[in-house]
């Protein structure tokens, strides 16, 4: 058996989305995408090979995986294997260290934490860049939780142009994330796989928002350069309205949103115009992340508790990258 390695890897949330492949198969995205990785969010994985496997063994959250899930590490460790050239089956045990059982974005830093330990435990030293383009075939976000702070994914031509690199900014000790979970973490209804392919398939606002992300690139890269908090929260709330309108178009519509996720995106705006810096972006799911500053999260996470529907608030600092423990 090979001996068992353990990494830690951030899940992290998008401020540009990635809503749309250009090749599933390799799982590229169709437009590039911008997210902060989050201290509060973290996977742990132990990976070792075992020849006494007659088949990989999967744990996640102290449970056998789902059987889906159990195929979809598997093929991504057939990748590692491919590169490793070890040909033995693995032992792979997983924890969510979320602030609630599930629905936040886990497949990001589940793969990337994945990705890590797989290939330490195959005897293999992936470069940063080359583990965000392995940690890219098992979910795309996944790419950009190799790193910490916040990290840019690229669109790519080939398979090793696809991957994440890590962003700069005056912001990165400043700003903080406050998650509100909506309806106490159920899992969500359809994967993001599905979804995305659904609307490139069927809304006809697809088109608009590959026009649109560029543009929201480029606004974010200066905003974080220049350290304007205030100009990134509003790209990071108008992209995500604009990702949930694309996907509400798509027949039928994917309609992520509760209740409560409009009653906080409702307060996230009142409490803007009363001053308090907040701006909130949802991703494939019910609940709502909002962009602060280290000064307003506290201000802010209050508010959110009271509301009907908020079943959990927490503060996140952004989070480091994806490393090894042991
Ligand atoms: O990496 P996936 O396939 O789980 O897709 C992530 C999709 C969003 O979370 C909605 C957006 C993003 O960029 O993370």
């Amino acid at each position: 058996m090979s001996s068992a390695v353990t990494a830690r890897a951030c899940a992290n949330i998008a401020l540009v989305k990635y809503w749309g492949k250009r090749d599933a198969a390799l799982n590229m995205p169709a437009a590039g995408s911008i997210s902060l990785a989050l201290g509060a969010l973290v996977t742990e994985t132990t990976v070792a090979f075992d020849p006494d496997l007659a088949n990989d063994v999967i744990d996640l959250d102290g449970a056998p995986a789902r059987q889906d899930v159990a195929m979809r590490i598997t093929a991504f460790l057939d990748l590692v294997r491919a590169q490793s050239g070890v040909q033995i089956r693995a032992r792979v045990t997983s924890k969510n260290e979320f602030p609630t059982a599930s629905g936040l974005a886990s497949s990001a830093s589940g793969f990337a934490a994945l990705a890590l330990a797989a290939t330490k435990a195959g005897g293999l030293d992936l470069e940063p860049r080359a583990l965000s383009v392995l940690a890219r075939r098992g979910s795309g976000s996944a790419a950009r939780s190799v790193f910490g702070g916040f990290a840019r994914m690229h669109t790519g031509v080939n398979n090793e142009d696809g991957y994440a690199e890590p962003i700069t900014s005056p912001l990165a000790d400043r700003v903080r994330m406050v998650i509100a979970v909506i309806g106490g973490g159920a899992p969500k209804q359809y994967t993001s796989r599905d979804a995305m392919e659904h609307t490139a398939k069927t809304s006809p606002l697809y088109r608009a928002w590959l026009d649109l992300v560029p543009r929201d690139l480029e606004a974010c890269e200066l905003a974080l350069s220049s350290g304007d908090l205030e100009q990134l929260g509003t790209i990071a709330e108008a992209n995500a309205l604009a990702m949930h309108a694309t996907a509400m178009a798509a027949r039928p519509g994917l309609v992520y949103w509760r209740p409560a996720t409009l009653a906080v995106l409702a307060q996230v705006r009142g409490l803007r115009e009363c001053g308090v810096g907040a701006w909130a972006t949802i991703d494939a799911g019910p609940h709502v992340k909002v962009l602060t500053s280290e000064e307003d999260a506290p201000t802010l996470a209050m508010q959110l508790r009271d509301i009907d529907g908020v079943t959990a608030v927490t503060i996140s600092a952004p989070g480091g990258p994806a490393t090894v423990v042991s």
